[in-house]
């Protein structure tokens, strides 16, 4: 029925399938940044709180009955230490953009999104009805232009703290920019959190923002919290809206009450434990530094390639070494790249094989 568009694909190199994890690899693949996925007493210590209560699902909308304590208490934890008014969860990130960048733009709006800003926000911006203009990637100056050339209602933009692909950083000046112009900004800190920040808790903490109503964090759980599901910060007037617009937090099932649990696991976990993890953050930001001369700003590192042909060959012969890496290519990303992530699950002396092996190659 699609052999014509699933050859196309094959010919231009682009085929994807499923990747079985083979858990005899070392992972310098997944986002579990901060090796939260590995810790066994995460996983206890959620199990334990878990049994305490009569129900472990959901069970239906956080607009019906799925609303339990553990979402509500989790809320009230991520405001308070992000200084946020208010905060809800959401499925997973996907669901948590859609939710933002689907229901906020309306009519006479306009929503401006940064051009490498993730496919989810990309499709929701799709189903929205206000304008919607892209600026070049983390260019400030071209933001600047498009606010400047557009007259709108309210106007939203919606950048990632870290980038997925790049690693590129947020440029700070965006929140001046939106001091200036009074847009209100979604920060997808996907990446940021747990890598960034005094505190590790992303890019408002790495800038010392003090968020204002104007601001919007989504975070997610997926990624260095190394459970699933997500979580949006904001003020309670927006958190008021997204609860009666946002299709994907109304008629969706609330988020699974064991991820958020162990989620909560791994955000006390982090604060605990936050000297020894920016130090092995630093470790690996170090060794990155010294083969490639590369400054990571989170644990991103993407080494560009010439081909797909390319990236794939060097993931196999990585993978025959005993490692897994990721190959990315395009539609995902314009080049191919072999996106390697120095995540503290793994240790830095077979970091540093990986990297001897990648400048061998060169
Ligand atoms: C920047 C960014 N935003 C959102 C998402 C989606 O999050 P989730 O995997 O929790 O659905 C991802 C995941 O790949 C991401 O990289």
């Amino acid at each position: 029925m699609y052999s014509s568009e699933l050859n196309a694909i094959k010919k231009s190199n682009r085929l994807r399938d499923t990747q079985l994890c083979e858990p005899g690899l070392v992972d310098f693949a997944s986002n579990d940044y901060l090796g939260f996925s590995e810790i066994d007493s995460l996983l206890d210590r959620t199990y334990e709180e878990i049994k305490k209560y009569k129900s472990h699902a959901p069970k239906s909308s956080q607009m019906v009955n799925g609303y339990q304590s553990i979402h509500k208490n989790f809320e009230d934890y991520l405001s308070k230490i992000n200084s946020f008014e208010s905060a809800i969860t959401a499925g997973s990130g996907f669901l948590a953009n859609l939710a933002l960048i689907e229901s906020l733009p309306r009519k006479k709006d306009l929503l401006i999104l940064d051009s490498e800003y993730h496919a989810s926000g990309i499709l929701a911006s799709k189903l929205v009805d206000a304008k919607v203009e892209k600026f070049e990637h983390n260019d400030m100056k071209n933001l600047e232009e498009i606010l400047q050339q557009n007259r709108a209602k309210r106007v939203i933009v919606a950048v990632e703290g870290i980038y997925s692909m790049s690693g590129d950083l947020l440029k700070r000046e965006i929140f001046e920019l939106c001091e200036k112009y009074k847009f209100l900004l979604i920060v997808d800190e996907a990446h940021s959190v747990g890598v960034v920040g005094d505190r590790l808790l992303g890019v408002f903490d790495l800038f010392d923002v003090k968020p204002t109503k104007y601001h919007i964090k989504m975070g997610t759980l997926g990624k260095a919290m190394g459970s699933y599901g997500a979580y949006i910060l904001c003020s309670s007037h927006i958190r008021e809206y997204l609860v009666n617009r946002a299709k994907s937090l109304i008629y969706a099932t609330a988020p699974s009450l064991f991820d958020i649990e162990l989620a909560r696991q791994g955000f006390i976990y982090m604060d605990e434990n936050l000297k020894r993890l920016k130090d092995e953050i630093g470790k690996r930001r170090e060794i990155i530094y010294r083969f490639f001369g590369f400054e990571m700003a989170g644990l991103i590192f993407s080494l560009e390639l010439n081909s797909s042909v390319e990236a794939l060959t060097l993931q196999k012969k990585l993978k025959d070494l005993g490692f897994i890496v990721a190959a990315i290519r395009p539609p995902t990303v314009s080049k191919p790249i072999l996106r390697i992530i120095p995540r503290l699950g793994a240790s830095v002396n077979k970091l540093e094989t990986v990297c001897r092996f990648l400048v061998s190659t060169k």
